[in-house]
């Protein structure tokens, strides 16, 4: 039995991108999946790797113009002749892989992984290597000598997958996006105000860094008298790493346009911005609808302290201000469901979404270009977080009172979904045609950079 010891973070120890944001620090992210092509020639091209990736210390002398960050799949590690018991004590769902998990995602009909790009869900992709740079000069030097490392161990790459910031860190059907992440003890305990725990009478208090780090007390080993720690894979693998969701989602910018702009005819005036607001539950800023029903505050700054600091039962209850099938509202309802949030908030995840593709001009018509998001989340337990947010909350209206009702702003399992959009007035939006598509995605384990050392030595 593995009890609890520390709660101090090892940072030195844990890849950077998990607790620091750098999409929002960086213009240009390139996501590079590797298919390794001999265990012990991927053991020697790894243990390059790990000198050169960022950890979640503080940056000494400012911002690198460039850095990797290194996560694999399951198939990754038998190709790197990790032995079964080993990964065997990884998660299920993890073993499973994104693909495998396929039907309980609802990625079924065009969302199915026989319809996904090359070289994802098929266990071609091994090793992800994720590049962040500032700018062109920095990524191409870069991914110059990822690809020329690459080939000369006699690997290949099967997806190299470009994103990049959009102006204002918006999505592109226009919205901020990124902003309202989990607080963690140790890490981030500053933002615990809306991002921690809900606690009575309006206080917060961060997450038990475990929710999110493999290898620390979680939410539940803060309630146990034995302090037992949660469960991660066989040492050292299981310290200082997590669970990485990678997702490619294609936007259908013109249908979302479209749909709101002919259904915001018969809404409040015609009001075009209210209505789009209401799908996601904030005003495109950011400010959040529940407290800003009527105009959204034009200094909003989603990052400041406080910003995210609301609740659901008590102001809005029914909706009125915020849809209670509003995409934020259910991908974290917070108290919306009761209980004061205790419902809720074992079912979170750092989100590091990058959206790809060029923004489709105001007013132009579907340009059939490839656009939309790299969603990707970091969680300690894929099924419990991730894919209860995906599954329960945002395919499925069942425990919001919502019948089978999907979020509007994703679409439905396999087709478009509706939504009531609640008010003195209710308004209905009608079923619509999809406004977003699964292009592919993977579940990954990030190690700490110790055991990424220890899968590149692993003895074969
Ligand atoms: C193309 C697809 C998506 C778009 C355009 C999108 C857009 C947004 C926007 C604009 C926000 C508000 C900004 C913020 O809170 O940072 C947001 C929040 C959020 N989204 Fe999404 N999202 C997408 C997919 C997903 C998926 C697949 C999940 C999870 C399975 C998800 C989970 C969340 C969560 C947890 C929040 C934070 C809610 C809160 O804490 O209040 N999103 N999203």
């Amino acid at each position: 039995m593995t009890t609890a010891t520390a709660t101090t973070l090892d940072l030195a120890d844990i890849q950077g991108d998990i607790l620091r944001a750098y999409g929002n620090a960086y213009a240009s992210t390139t996501y590079v999946f590797v298919r390794i092509g001999d265990a012990t020639a991927g053991g020697a091209w790894l243990a390059g790797l790990a000198d050169q990736i960022t950890n979640a210390e503080p940056w000494a002398d400012g911002k690198p113009g460039s850095h990797l960050n290194v996560a694999l799949t399951c198939a990754g590690l038998t190709a790197l002749g990790l032995p079964d018991d080993v990964i065997g004590s990884f998660s299920a769902e993890f073993r499973a892989g994104m693909a495998g998990r396929a039907e309980r995602l609802g990625d079924i009909g065009r969302n199915a992984p026989d319809r996904w790009d090359d070289g994802l869900g098929t266990g071609a992709a091994h090793v992800l290597v994720t590049v962040n740079a500032l700018d062109e000069p920095h990524l191409g030097r870069a991914l110059a000598d990822l690809r020329a490392e690459v080939a000369r161990h006699g690997h290949e790459i099967v997806v190299e997958q470009a994103a990049h910031t959009l102006p204002g860190s918006r999505e592109h059907f226009g919205f901020a996006d990124g902003f309202a992440q989990p607080a963690i003890e140790g890490a981030t305990d500053d933002r615990a105000a809306g991002g921690g725990v809900p606690l009575r009478g309006g206080r917060w208090r961060p997450f038990a860094p475990g929710e999110f780090i493999l290898g620390y007390p979680d939410e539940d080993t803060t309630l146990d008298p034995e302090r037992r720690l949660p469960s991660a894979p066989t040492d050292p693998l299981g310290r200082n790493g997590t669970y990485m969701v990678w997702r490619k989602l294609h936007q259908d910018v013109a249908a979302f346009r479209d749909t709101i702009s002919t259904a915001a005819r018969h809404f409040e005036d015609g009001d075009e911005a209210k209505l789009r607001a209401k799908v996601v539950g904030r005003w495109e800023n950011g400010s959040p609808l529940v407290t800003h029903p009527d105009a959204p505050a034009t200094d909003f700054d989603g990052a400041a302290a406080g910003a995210n600091d609301f609740r659901y039962h008590g102001p809005d209850q029914h909706g009125a201000k915020c849809p209670i099938g509003a995409h934020v509202r259910r991908s974290n309802p917070r108290d919306s469901i009761g209980w004061e949030g205790r419902l809720t908030y074992r079912h979170r995840i750092i989100r590091r979404g990058m959206p790809y593709g060029d923004p489709l001009p105001v007013g132009a018509a579907d340009d059939g270009e490839e656009r939309g998001l790299v969603f990707a989340c970091f969680n300690a337990s894929i099924s419990r977080q991730f894919e209860a947010i995906q599954v329960q909350w945002l395919n499925d209206g069942n425990v919001f009172g919502l019948g089978h009702d999907a979020d509007f702003l994703m679409g439905g399992i396999a087709e478009g979904g509706s939504m009531v959009v609640q008010g003195e007035c209710p308004f209905y939006l009608g079923p619509q045609k999809p406004f977003v598509t699964v292009r592919g995605g993977e579940y990954l384990f990030v190690p700490g950079i110790a055991a990424l050392r220890a899968i590149a030595t692993w003895p074969r």
